[in-house]
């Protein structure tokens, strides 16, 4: 999604927000600019990679190393093709005012006529450039920069963070969210601001998390924050915990085969001082619920996009076979829409990673609105999820870069198993369970350290299958998600077509699709329901199906039904999904890697998506 860094310091500016875009570039995007001022407003945007960029402003004869002050953006088109034009910053028609943005400015048509009426020149086809025009057309009219500013904001709907400067006011940065995330870094004598942490956090760590309908009026060594009323609002400054040295690929070829690699640390970040041996149970006090709170929920709802709603579904599974809970799993983007009926005994737990997911954000608001109290299981700290929900888990899983999930998906699913031991020891499960329960669930972390042991064999088994045009994903029960979550990665990264199904539907459709040129991936583990995955195995090989199966150590008899065969420890059928999705991540990898693809920014995908 598109990023935002501004910069008012002593340093050299250019350096800085190039320096800052590129720690953003993880979000994904297609174009990128930068606007520098002092006296004069100096603006430079390209299609295509930030070394576009670079190469453009380091062939100019322009000094650019005097310039304190700056905004640069990188863009993910929404309205209008990626090129130089609808790049950002946009610069109103007199060359006043430079802006970038993200979100998505609903009523921009309407807008846009009005000023073109007004004799503003519209010269791109985004939906941001009439910001820039607004903002000049008010700061003009009442003669003050953060008057003008507060004015065309009343006008905007849709969603926003902006960042803007003006040639008239060449000491200032005028910055505005709603529904897009902004948050201020405050250094010494330096201010810097963008639309992730991680282009802060080499200047400081002192932040300030902009909430939505607020307004920052920043110097180089000063600010203040207001409502959209024009209220002074004061705001904590909080310590970011992590430094720029936690987010760098540590000798790994990308991010993402680092992040696969990061598991076995990152699920026992997430269980660090959560399991209690003695109690049998887990410790989330973030929960914010009380003793009796438990006995009133009768249902609960998670609610989440893409990976994280695999792991909400795995989350369904856990939690109504340990706690005996009944448990709807739900698209954000469907439930915020469908008038969803919702009771005072309902919990909602919304799962993000990223904590600012624009459909998860919407749906935690809707059930609030709607009365009901709303948990967020989410990995980034002061995440406008994070903040707007009444307790939740946050998974610890450090600084996750490459768009497909992988380390934040096991530490989702690890935050699933707590949280339905949690609500099961509230209810039927006894303290002997729940202790032996705790001491499988503590093994795992190293288990996982037995399923990257495996990376050869998958790298063997993804040259065999790189020029695949199609894949199938079958599982059974807990293995289903992990089937669907397996066909996500695949077709995220590597760019081949793939499905995943519950194992027994494949006879009601898919299996049309079999024949010598479909690998299909079993998840198969030595289960009650085994003899009903192999049969369907079976189904596989009589139409000459390539499998590839994922099967319980020890089990000899598999080896007669798959092509291909990797092993799993022998773990609690409910917890094995830790372990099963990691050969499942690394095949997506590797054939990704072999197709010559961009691994950590896949095309069109973006790592927080903030917009609808
Ligand atoms: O940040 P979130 O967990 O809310 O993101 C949800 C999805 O956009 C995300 O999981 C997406 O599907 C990833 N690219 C998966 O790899």
């Amino acid at each position: 999604m598109c990023g935002i860094v501004g910069y008012i310091g002593t340093k050299a500016a250019t350096s800085v927000l190039l320096k800052g875009l590129k720690c953003l570039e993880y979000r994904g995007y297609d174009s990128s600019g930068i606007a520098l001022l002092n006296d004069s407003l100096f603006v430079c945007k390209k299609k295509g990679k930030i070394i576009e960029l670079e190469k453009e402003l380091n062939g100019l004869s322009k000094d650019l190393s005097t310039y304190t002050v700056g905004i640069a953006h990188t863009r993910w088109a929404t309205h209008g093709e990626p090129s130089d034009l609808n790049a950002h910053p946009h610069v109103s028609s007199s060359g006043k005012i430079a802006v970038v943005h993200n979100g998505i400015i609903e009523n921009f048509q309407i807008l846009r006529e009005k000023l073109a009426l007004k004799g503003f020149k519209i010269t791109t086809q985004t939906d941001s450039e009439i910001i820039a025009h607004l903002i000049e057309y008010y700061v003009d009219k009442y003669n003050d920069f953060l008057t003008g500013v507060f004015v065309a904001l009343e006008k905007l709907e849709g969603t926003y963070g902006i960042v803007v400067v003006s040639r008239d006011y060449p000491d200032r940065i005028i910055a505005a969210r709603n529904g897009s995330p902004l948050i201020l870094g405050v250094g010494e004598g330096e201010i810097i601001i963008a639309s992730d942490a991680s282009a802060i956090v080499e200047y400081t760590r002192k932040v300030i998390y902009i909430d939505d309908r607020e307004v920052v009026d920043i110097q180089r060594d000063s600010y203040q924050t207001y409502d959209l009323l024009q209220k002074q609002v004061e705001k904590p400054v909080e310590d970011i915990d992590w430094d720029i040295e936690t987010i760098g690929k540590k000798g790994y070829d990308h991010f993402m085969l680092k992040e696969i690699f990061e598991q076995v640390e990152s699920v026992k970040n997430t269980c660090r001082g959560r399991l209690l041996t003695e109690t049998g149970t887990s410790r989330l006090d973030g929960l914010n619920l009380k003793p009796e709170d438990f006995s009133e929920i009768k249902r609960i709802i998670l609610i989440a996009c893409g990976t994280s709603w695999h792991s909400a579904l795995i989350g369904e599974y856990l939690i109504e076979e340990y706690a005996r809970i009944p448990v709807d799993v739900e698209y954000a983007s469907e439930f915020r829409y469908k008038n969803p009926i919702l009771t005072k005994s309902d919990l909602v737990i919304v799962i993000s990673q990223s904590g600012e997911t624009a459909d998860t954000l919407a749906a935690l608001r809707e059930a609030k609105q709607k009365g009901v109290k709303v948990l967020g299981v989410t990995n980034i700290v002061g995440s406008t999820i994070a903040r707007e929900s009444d307790g939740g888990v946050y998974l610890h899983a450090g600084p996750e870069i490459g768009v497909a999930s992988t380390k934040a998906f096991s530490s989702q699913v690890m935050v699933m198993i707590m949280i339905a031991i949690h609500f099961a020891r509230r209810k039927d499960m006894s303290l002997e369970s729940g202790q032996v329960l705790i001491e499988k669930i503590e093994k795992l972390p190293q288990l996982i350290q037995s399923m990257l042991d495996t990376a050869g064999d998958i790298k063997n088994i993804a040259e065999i299958y790189k020029n695949a045009s199609n894949f199938l994903y079958l599982g059974r029960g807990v293995q289903f998600p992990v089937a669907l979550e397996g066909a996500l990665k695949l077709k995220e990264i590597s760019y081949i077509h793939a499905e995943g199904y519950p194992a027994a539907e494949m006879k009601h459709g898919p299996i049309a699709l079999i024949d010598e040129n479909l690998p299909v991936v079993f998840i198969a583990l030595k289960d009650s329901i085994y003899g009903k995955i192999v049969s369907n195995m079976q189904e596989v090989r009589a139409r000459g199906g390539k499998i590839i199966a994922i099967a319980t150590e020890g089990d000899n008899e598999i080896s007669n039904y798959a092509d291909h065969v990797i092993f799993v420890p022998d773990v609690d059928r409910m917890l094995s999904p830790i372990l099963t999705v990691v050969p499942l991540q690394l095949l997506s990898y590797y054939i990704a890697v072999m197709r010559g693809c961009n691994v950590d920014q896949p095309r069109n995908l973006a790592k927080s998506v903030t917009v609808e």
